[in-house]
Formats: structure tokens, sequence, C-alpha cells
């Protein structure tokens, strides 16, 4: 199954600009899954609530309804961050859009920073979806930027058989792209992290996106200033196996009688 990612730099604010060159960068893509950046259509830095208001939209709005034809025509499942806004709350939510138009949506658990100020922390738990690409059928979870730092959702995601990690993001911090080789290896699943790239209101995104085995083998890290997609042939089959070895199933192994904790 060909998996991969969109690395870019979005413009503030510029939702419409920005799908146009996401629209372009993915001309020629078929019959794959596409992972692109947290909010990577609207931007990330924003001055206060009331500017995330005015580019947030609800998960069906403008911006699905601009993708929808993309997916269809091309067999793509895309999976992009967004503002979402649900009633009088804001999410950071990542997005799967199916070649069918249908979506599914994760909203992001843990804030950071200034994050806390603007978004609502996620209500929807960590579910997995089903997705199918010719002959190929996987479990895809999604997770958005500094959940990275959190081991729980990772291992939620694969005990509920999550084969693909798809996880969009817009670091700022130089840690998550090598931990994501620990959190690949000790779930034995795939992570694909999207990252973007250049400045935006003096923070600079660290790019480096990339795709990881569930042994920890990096299959592509792309550098912190390029733009583009890139895909990889991936067996989804892979994550089955939590063997590490003949003896020892990283699943079967845990000490669930020995991780109880009381903690205020
Ligand atoms: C982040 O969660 N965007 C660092």
């Amino acid at each position: 199954m060909r998996v991969g990612f969109l690395q870019y730099s979005p413009v503030f604010g510029d939702k419409k600009g920005n799908l146009e060159r996401v629209e372009e960068m993915l001309s020629g893509e078929k019959n794959a899954l596409i992972v692109l950046p947290e909010l990577c259509f609207t931007g990330y830095v924003f001055k206060d609530r009331e500017e995330l208001d005015t580019l947030a939209e609800e998960a069906v709005g403008p911006t699905v309804e601009y993708l929808t034809p993309i997916v269809k025509d091309n067999n793509l499942f895309l999976v992009f961050g967004m503002a979402e806004r649900v009633g009088e709350r804001l999410y950071n939510s990542s997005c799967l859009l199916s070649p069918e138009g249908e979506i599914k949506i994760y909203r992001k658990a843990h804030l950071f920073n200034k994050e806390k100020s603007f978004f609502t922390p996620g209500d929807t738990g960590f579910p997995v979806f089903d997705v199918t690409i010719g002959s190929n059928q996987v479990k895809v979870g999604l997770l958005v930027c500094f959940d990275w730092i959190f081991p729980e959702p990772w291992r939620i995601l694969a005990l509920k058989g999550a084969q693909i990690i798809a996880h969009s993001t817009n670091l700022v911090l130089p840690y998550c792209q090598d931990a994501m080789i620990t959190r690949a290896i000790e779930n034995r699943v795939f992570i694909i992290t999207t990252n973007r790239m250049g400045e935006e209101r003096e923070v600079t995104f660290t790019g480096r996106s990339q795709v990881v085995r569930p042994d920890g083998k990096i299959l592509i890290r792309v550098g912190e200033e390029s733009q583009g997609v890139w895909t990889v042939e991936c067996d989804p089959l892979e994550a089955q196996n939590k063997m590490v070895t003949e003896r020892n199933d990283i699943f079967q192994d845990r000490r669930k009688d020995l991780y109880r904790i009381e903690v205020k």
C-alpha cells in the first residue's frame, strides 16, 4: 500500500491559496494515503481567539468541499489538520477524507502552550478508522502534534488495532521526529509524522517529516526546508506482528497487574 506525506509552508490566513497550492502539489498522486500537517490551510500562530474564530469552519465546510473532487478523482485518502468549529467551541482537529468524500474526525487531546488559550481540548477519544485502498484494508489512527509526548494515546490506538498512525504536526521543538522511532518500536506500528516547514510570525517549524516502520526503521525522512510530496510502499500486515523475539510478544507480555497507580 502506498503511503506518504506532503510537507510545505502554508501562508497564514490564506485558506483558498493554500488549498490551491496543495492541489497543485498533489497532482499526479493516486491510490494512496497522504498525510498533511496540522492546521495546514489556516496557519498556526493565531494572535487571539477572534482571529482563529474567523478562520475556523465546521468539519463539513468549504475546505472539505474543495478537497472532495481531488480525493474522488484520484482515489486518495487525505489526512489534514483543520480548525474545526462545533457550536461555540473550536477544536484543533485532524480529518480523514475518503475517496467517497466521507469524513472522520479526531480532535487534538493534548493542547500545546498558547493553543490552550484558543482551542477546547478534544472530546473524541482515540478512534481507529478503516481504510481500503485497492486490495489493502488497513486500520488507521489519527493524532496531532503535541500528542507525541504522551505515550498513552499511541498505546491505546495500537491496542485498538491501528496499523498506521497518521500524525499531523506543526513542530517547533526538536525532539519529536526521533522520539517517534521509539513510539513505532514500542507499539509495532507504522507512523507517518507530517510537519510543516518555514516561519510564521517569528515561529520556526522544524520540517523533517517522516515515515517510520514498526521496527523503527525510517522509510523516508526529508529535510527541514524540503517542500513536496513523498510516498513509499508499505505492508500494513507487518504491524500485526508484535513479536520482538520468538518469546516476547510486546502486547501479551505487558504486566498489567503491576501498572496500576494512584496519582492525584
Ligand atoms: C504543537 O503541538 N503544535 C507543537
